[in-house]
């Protein structure tokens, strides 16, 4: 049976309880969980002796016009999910319990937060960025599994925890995505019939680029000219930015070499955002 831990003194119980050589996979989520998730706790349970997700919808991370309302939360179905999958504990803060009355201490990283999605959601990678080292103090893991759909989160947390000395290895899982191509994500679900149908424009419009570079294109801007008016010739969609960058850095590229690069997507298809990405 999967642990259910509530709060923190039933977390740390659990983490003293553990033995002290076993290596401890943790995979930190905020529900509404899918094939996506569930491909990183699998990921965990192959390099680690015991995993453990959390479950927690981080008011810090979201702007005050986004969704923490309306965020899914399917908790019975998440934890027959994680149990299916074979973790080992999940762990369920409450946001009273994270976040006590005057809490006023935050990360910010100054440099990979900025660009993409970091200029169109002011504050969001500070959220980020705190409450998983706030779950790295907690669970104190071996190794923390983050999705590749999340590329910039995955740039910050590697950033933060170098910068930081923070003692946990950060592993990238793929992208899972539905057989049409969408990137899976708990906001798919806000996708009304006709929207869904139209979503994969933004994978194909990626896709477009992918052949170009695999053709030998190696030139950032025209490589975006592939894609970018794929996606923005579709009245549906309203492009946030469609980018060709380092995918280290993510600094903006003239000529990709032998570091490879990224692109990055983020799009409104009507009231709903979605991101996705690809590593060249
Ligand atoms: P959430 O959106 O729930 O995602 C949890 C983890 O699942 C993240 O590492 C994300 O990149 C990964 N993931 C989501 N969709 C995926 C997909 N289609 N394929 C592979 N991995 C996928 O990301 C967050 O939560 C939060 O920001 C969090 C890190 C938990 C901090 O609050």
């Amino acid at each position: 049976m999967i642990e259910i831990l509530r709060g923190i003194t039933e977390l740390r119980a659990w983490r003293k309880a553990l033995p002290h050589e076993a290596s401890v996979g943790l995979v930190p989520t905020m529900g509404a969980l899918h094939a996506g998730h569930i491909s990183l706790v699998s990921l965990s349970r192959t390099q680690c002796d015991v995993t453990i997700a959390s479950i927690f919808v981080n008011p810090l991370q979201f702007g005050p016009n986004e969704d923490l309302a309306k965020y899914p939360r399917p908790l019975e179905n998440d934890l027959a999910l994680l149990e299916a999958a074979g973790a080992d504990a999940v762990f369920l803060p409450s946001v009273e319990e994270l976040y006590p009355a005057g809490a006023s201490t935050y990360v910010v990283e100054e440099s990979v937060s900025l660009p993409l999605c970091g200029a169109f959601r002011p504050g969001h990678f500070r959220g980020v960025a705190t409450i998983v080292l706030k779950l790295f103090n907690l669970v104190q893991p071996t190794r923390a599994f983050f999705g590749q759909k999340d590329a910039q989160q995955c740039a910050v947390i590697e950033r933060m925890v170098r910068d930081l000395d923070v003692p946990v290895e950060i592993v990238r899982g793929a992208i899972i995505r539905e057989a049409d191509g969408l990137a899976m994500s708990s906001r798919n679900v806000y996708l009304s019939p006709e929207e869904r149908r139209l979503a994969p424009l933004i994978r194909h419009s990626i896709l477009a680029a992918v052949d170009a570079y695999a053709a030998g294109e190696r030139n950032a801007a025209t490589l975006v000219a592939k894609g970018r008016p794929l996606l923005e010739g579709d009245p549906a969609f309203t492009v946030q930015y469609w980018e060709v960058r380092d995918p280290q850095s993510l600094e903006a590229l003239a000529t990709i070499g032998e570091r490879g690069a990224l692109i990055a997507v983020a799009a409104y298809l009507g009231k709903t955002r979605l991101i996705d990405n690809q590593l060249l």
